[in-house]
């Protein structure tokens, strides 16, 4: 490989990378994890967690994430309705996989399966529900009971 083609090589291999490192950091930002409060038995989320601000307009967002360390993987909270949520942990009922939220579904990455957000199972090859849990709300909280 002479100097000129290497050069070029450098050249396309940067701009992939860079066009990747995009790609990726606008799939991360669909993925919101929202600020929470863990109380004895319960999480606390404020509902102003799903806004957002895209380009000084206020959005709502379909569904937040929740970190916990009790169960090892995130707890997906939807929006159903003013003040219905449901929540779900998002481990994949065929193999144990974390799942992907896209849109109003919940995606498992390994083999395919389907659940809808409320974790009804959709596609197989899983056939359980997800675990769910159960949510209130007040004004300004919504709570998920562990
Ligand atoms: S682990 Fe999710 S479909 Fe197999």
């Amino acid at each position: 490989m002479d100097r000129k083609e290497f050069i070029k090589t450098c050249g396309f291999a940067c701009i992939g990378g860079t066009a990747f490192m995009a790609l990726l950091q606008s799939c991360a930002s669909t993925n919101y994890f929202a600020q929470t409060t863990f109380e004895e038995n319960r999480i606390l989320i404020k509902k102003t967690e799903f806004l957002k601000t895209e380009k000084e307009k206020i959005t709502e967002r379909r569904f937040v994430l929740v970190r916990t360390e009790k169960f090892g993987y995130p707890i997906g909270v939807y929006k159903i309705e003013e003040n219905e949520y449901s929540a779900m942990l998002l481990q994949c009922t065929h193999k144990g996989c974390e799942l992907q939220p896209q849109g109003n579904f919940l995606v498992c990455p390994c083999h395919g399966s389907e659940f809808t957000n409320k974790g009804v199972v959709q596609n197989p090859p899983a056939e359980q529900n997800l675990k769910t849990f159960k949510t209130s709300t007040d004004n300004e909280n919504i709570y998920i009971y562990l």
